[in-house]
């Protein structure tokens, strides 16, 4: 059954759905690194496709930007799709100095200033995380591809201009390596909802030296995630 944000048919998305932020990344991804890659939605022009990757079955759809956006995308995939498993693939700003543009990370962890977590009432702090088959597996294809990725915590905040700028520094004494928008909202969903998530990022700017990559270089850093990411194809 088609839901209010996802056209597809019940049975169109594979075990495991990549989610980029922007919907024309998935359909790149499905043009550049899929085979028989079909649409399977196109709601509000967020495009899903599902095809193949070395003949495993996967599916790949943007998230929009920030966690209610992924938030409402991922629990329709989880709860009417029969999803198991949703990586995000995305960008990321660095806290750190030793955190580089185009360095690797997959998000161990997810804190957030966000309000999401409050729909669940907990007695105390939530700790959001990623799924430890997913990550362990994630970071067995990086060291077989001879890749290296930082795994550790990271910020999902749900503001990209913040009129508060000491608080990165706040965030980063915490050890936290980077800021992205998305992570924090698509684990409590799998938390939630007894199933997988993970986060691989790479880093396009640093909020610490002001660096940003170039346009080529985060075509090459992306593919070079990516070739993490397909690998989870079924
Ligand atoms: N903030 C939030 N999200 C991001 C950033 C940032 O600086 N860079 C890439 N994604």
């Amino acid at each position: 059954m088609p839901t209010p944000h996802i056209s597809a048919p019940k049975g169109a998305f594979a075990k495991t759905v990549l989610m980029p932020g922007d919907p024309l990344r998935a359909k790149y991804i499905a043009e550049t690194f899929l085979e028989n890659a079909e649409l399977v939605t196109s709601v509000r022009n967020i495009l899903g496709y599902t095809g193949t990757y070395k003949g495993k079955k996967i599916s790949v759809m943007g998230s929009g930007m920030g966690q209610p956006s992924i938030g409402i995308y991922s629990y329709e995939l989880y709860t009417e799709y029969d999803v198991e498993n949703i990586i995000r693939i995305g960008s990321c700003g660095s806290y750190q100095k030793d955190v580089n543009i185009r360095d690797i990370i997959i998000a161990q962890g997810a804190c957030s200033e966000s309000n999401f977590v409050h729909q669940y009432g907990l007695p105390g702090m939530f700790a959001p995380i990623a799924d430890w088959s997913l990550l362990r597996r994630a970071v067995d294809i990086a060291d077989q591809q001879g890749k290296k990725v930082l795994v550790g915590n990271i910020l999902s905040s749900d503001v990209f201009y913040n009129a508060t700028p000491d608080a990165l520094h706040k965030w980063a004494a915490m050890g936290v390596l980077a800021v992205e928008m998305e992570a924090a909202a698509l684990y409590m969903n799998a938390a939630k909802l007894g199933k997988k998530a993970l986060c691989i990022l790479t880093v396009s700017d640093s909020l610490i030296t002001h660096e940003s990559t170039s346009v080529e270089e985060r075509e090459t850093t992306f593919t070079e995630m990516m070739e993490i990411a397909l690998e989870f194809g079924e």
